[in-house]
């Protein structure tokens, strides 16, 4: 690695508190595609907490100073230092001061999508984390807060719509010219990452809510134009949003306007500044031609997270950028909980998990494993990870467990109260439910300070003289990067014990006590409960709903797998037992096939599934989650080391197979009894039944018979919405290769003119699991819809190959290891955040057999060795190799 690519460790021991803080803040931009000016005037104080007599220093990246002024009068040029990334006044008066800063911007040249940038011509910014240092020199960290006035004045033609945060104040035309201007004060005091401004054609819907207590609230949702048609279901999930969190949590919405900007070019999914939330537009455009059941989930559940980000992130914010679970964390929790209450609460966990499972399950066991809180970053850029969401998420989720629905709430109604308007930490998190509950929460705290996956080892004794059953439980965690030594963690252990006619005995134990809602709290390394008046051998339900996000070995037998899968009360434990056994299947067969041996016939899985499709009291959607296998890479997972992606891919292809023959019959009477009638809605119902039936054509078409293929192609030209139609797409795509390029080139030609479409369409030709891939991906990145300047684009061809073709990625000869490398160099000198992103599909390198091992780290090595890497691909890659 050349020296200084990895930019100096930050560490959350080196907490300081600012030794200046703002007050107000005061921007005047005048927009201009290549030159746009910021003058910023900020009403700066010391802060008694801070060290005295410092000077002040702002932040600043790729800024150029034009002018400044200290209480109205220029500085001399020995009284301060600007470079492009700060600017220091080095001997300022210590009382409350005004500084003056003008700066000029390039937002067209703006590649990075950080800042100042523009997307289809509009001007837009993002600021999360550092972005507001490339608009204006600042204390940008989010412990400074502000009340921000700004006016932006920009030619009426190019940009007729001009937002800002808060509420609008003013605006007009600018007398005698072309130009016009408007002014918005935000009355909250936010941090700078929550700024955000928006000037261009955009196109509004808009609608009116009231609020719990009275107050009006005007909704606009601003689109490219012509898109406006679809934004509705985007307008109804965010006035649902609203509606949830008054009910759920007490929580109203603060400001007269609530504003949503979609843009095409966004570098994540979307961002909760505060009253203004700017969104990948791929999360807020959908219409049943363009968009599946998935995209409109997502688009609730974002619209949803955005939302509740005005309580959890902006009311409340992180005093460090160590404490970012704190705000995602929670608000992932709380989405999550949102689409349960307006979904199956049982489907959408399994949804959740497998999610869990699929993105942070894998990155807690490799080398870019950190804590849900990191003590250290070098970029915190690459710390948006399934780690700081998802885990985070699971941690807010097992306090809930472990308090139970009132203590939690208490707790919640505590940290709101107490912390409205600060900038605070997990510790003052933690503590308000330690004392609303009346709790110590130290050891529980280890969640947010120990990385890696614990692993549950459970066994079961039954004791038919006593009637008594053992459950001895051993908790541990493997060393991970930087942390060798371990604690044992609180674990709510969720469980049941499930009687031979399949129904949940009593949960007694032995010391007269029960269980208290049926979870155990697992504190001790080793730790035995014993459950007395158990009058049959029973099976243990483990960690019911994933109470825990841990790594159970439960010891079932295969015969115990099945029965649960039959009887379950519990939905999630009832799906995860068909997983378990297809998992433990596909990894036998792995072996099998690498052996040259012939495959196990999977009997096992065939009944339990076969109960599962023919148990008419089931939702479809619950139905369509147990049919779909393991992916490619859980199995990977599950294998741990020295792992072949053909075999594995041989071994998922033969179960396909061997389902999809024995279970015919059956998926051949759901897929007929669950066709809709009428037009296209996308609620859960409707949308469980698609998947249902478009799971059954997968599998039947995965036999590769006459008949199955030529259902999915008269699915997909009989097709009235994009969920059949691309299902059948991708199912065409994935096992008929003889009908595969007619049916892309018929689909391409529908939707050429609709990049998010498009997206789709690059994205599923890049999973092919064939050889001839690698050739496809190389020729669509030079197809001209494909763009590296669009993070969309480039996420769906190329992100989509690297994440998950596991086998035409990992290619035995390198090929894709070298492909993905090339790109992440290509894209790191326009945007480093997006290239990172892509690099962080090595993070399973070490666990591959060794010819694609040493394939993988030669790839790792070229990206190191390149001069000039963004700190964002140094900081992935050297973690990658450590
Ligand atoms: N804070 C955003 C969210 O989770 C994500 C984001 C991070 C967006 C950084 C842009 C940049 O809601
Ligand atoms: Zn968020």
């Amino acid at each position: 690695m050349p020296r200084d690519a990895v930019p100096q460790p930050v560490r959350l021991s080196d907490y300081r508190p600012p030794d200046w803080l703002v007050d107000t803040v005061h921007l005047d931009v005048r927009l201009h595609p290549t030159a746009t000016r910021i003058l910023a005037r900020l009403a700066l104080r010391p802060n008694p907490e801070g060290r005295e007599g410092s000077p002040i220093v702002l932040d600043g990246d790729e800024l150029s100073l034009k002018s400044l002024t200290l209480d109205g009068t220029p500085l001399a040029g020995n009284a301060y230092v600007a470079t492009a990334s700060a600017l220091t006044v080095l001997a300022p008066p210590q009382r409350a001061l005004t500084l003056e800063i003008e700066t000029v911007v390039d937002p067209s040249a703006n590649t990075k999508l950080m800042g100042l940038y523009r997307s289809s011509g509009a001007y837009c910014t993002q600021c999360e984390a550092e972005g507001f240092r490339r608009i204006t020199y600042f204390p940008d960290r989010p412990d400074v807060l502000a009340v921000y006035t700004v006016r932006i004045e920009a030619e009426r033609e190019e940009a007729p719509v001009l937002l800002a945060n808060g509420n609008p104040v003013e605006s007009g035309p600018v007398e005698g010219t072309s130009r016009h201007y408007a002014v918005w004060h935000d009355p909250w005091p936010k941090p700078s990452y929550l700024f955000a401004l928006v000037g261009g054609r955009l196109e509004r819907i808009v609608e009116e809510f009231v609020t719990a207590s009275g107050r009006k609230v005007e909704l606009g949702i601003y689109v490219e134009p012509g898109k406006a048609g679809r934004a509705g279901y985007a307008m109804d999930a965010l006035r649902r949003s609203l509606r949830w969190d008054e009910e759920a949590f007490g929580r109203e919405y603060d400001l007269d306007v609530f504003n949503i900007v979609a843009v095409a070019d966004f570098n994540m999914g979307a961002m909760e500044n505060k009253g203004l939330n700017v969104f990948n537009d791929k999360y807020v455009l959908a219409s049943p031609e363009t968009a599946t059941d998935a995209d409109y989930a997502n688009i609730e559940a974002i619209i949803a997270h955005e939302y509740f980000h005005n309580w959890t992130g902006n009311r409340i914010t992180c005093r460090d950028w160590f404490q970012l679970c704190l705000k995602e964390g929670l608000t992932v929790f709380r989405d999550q909980e949102f689409s349960s209450d307006q979904r199956s609460r049982a489907v959408k966990r399994i949804a959740d998990v497998r999610l869990l499972k699929s993105h942070q399950f894998p990155e807690d066991a490799g080398p870019l494993a950190h804590p849900v809180r990191p003590d250290t970053y070098r970029e915190i850029n690459n710390f948006y990870t399934a780690t700081v969401y998802e885990k985070g998420a699971e941690v807010v989720r097992m306090l809930k467990t472990l308090l139970g629905e009132d203590g939690f709430r208490s707790g919640m109604d505590l940290y709101f109260e107490r912390h409205d308007g600060d900038a605070a930490t997990v510790e003052d998190f933690l503590a308000c439910f330690a004392a609303a509950a009346g709790t110590d929460l130290s050891q529980f705290a280890l969640w947010y300070a120990q990385s890696g996956t614990p692993q549950l080892t459970v066994s079961g004794h039954w004791d038919a003289s006593a009637r008594s059953f053992r459950l001895d439980v051993e908790q541990t965690l493997a060393p991970t990067p930087g942390q060798d030594e371990k604690r044992p963690m609180v674990i709510p252990l969720a469980l049941g014990l499930v009687g031979p006619d399949g129904r949940d005995m009593p949960l007694l134990l032995d010391d007269g006590t029960n269980a208290g809602r049926g979870v155990l709290t697992i504190t001790q390394p080793r730790q035995s409960f014993v459950f007395r008046d158990v009058e049959h051998r029973p099976v243990p339900s483990l960690n019911r709903g994933f109470s825990a996000p841990v790594k159970l070995v439960s010891g079932l037998t295969t015969e115990d797998l099945v029965f649960l899968a039959r009887h379950d009360a519990d939905p999630f434990n009832r799906f995860d037992a068909g997983q378990s056994i297809a998992l433990a299947h596909l990894v036998e067969a792995t072996a099998a096939h690498r052996a040259g041996h012939p495959l196990p016939a999977p009997d096992a899985l065939v009944a339990a599934l076969g109960a599962t499709l023919g148990d008419a009291s089931l939702d479809p959607a619950f139905v369509a989650q147990a049919l779909s296998l393991p992916s490619e890479s859980d199995v990977a997972r599950e294998i741990g080391g020295d792992v072949d992606p053909d075999a594995i891919h041989a071994a998922r292809l033969a179960l396909r197979r061997a389902l999809g023959e024995a279970l015919a019959p059956a998926l051949e009477e759901a897929y007929a009894r669950h066709a809709l009638a009428g037009p296209y809605s996308p609620d859960a119902a409707s949308a469980g039944r698609r998947a249902l039936r478009n799971a059954g054509l997968d599998l039947l078409a995965a036999t590769g018979s006459a008949e199955g293929v030529a259902r999915a192609l008269a699915h997909f030209e009989r097709a009235d919405n994009m969920t059949d139609r691309f299902h059948a797409l991708s199912v065409l795509a994935h096992n008929a290769p003889l009908a595969r390029e007619a049916a892309l080139s018929a689909f391409y030609e529908r939707f050429r003119d609709d990049p998010l479409v498009v997206d789709k369409w690059l994205a599923l030709q890049a999973q092919i699991a064939e050889p001839g891939t690698l050739e496809r991906v190389r020729a669509l990145a030079a197809h001209p819809t494909f763009s590296w300047g669009n993070p969309n684009r480039v996420r769906s061809l190329i992100g989509s190959f690297a994440s998950i073709n596991q086998t035409q990625f990992h290619r035995a000869d390198g090929a894709g290891h070298d492909f993905v490398a090339e790109a992440v160099l290509e894209l790191d000198g326009r945007n480093p955040q997006v290239a990172a992103r892509l690099l962080a599909a090595f993070k399973s390198w070490r666990a591959l057999e060794p010819v694609r091992r040493s394939s993988a780290e030669r790839a790792l090595r070229r990206v190191a060795a390149r001069e000039g890497l963004s700190p964002d691909v140094a900081d992935i890659v050297s973690r990658s190799l450590d």
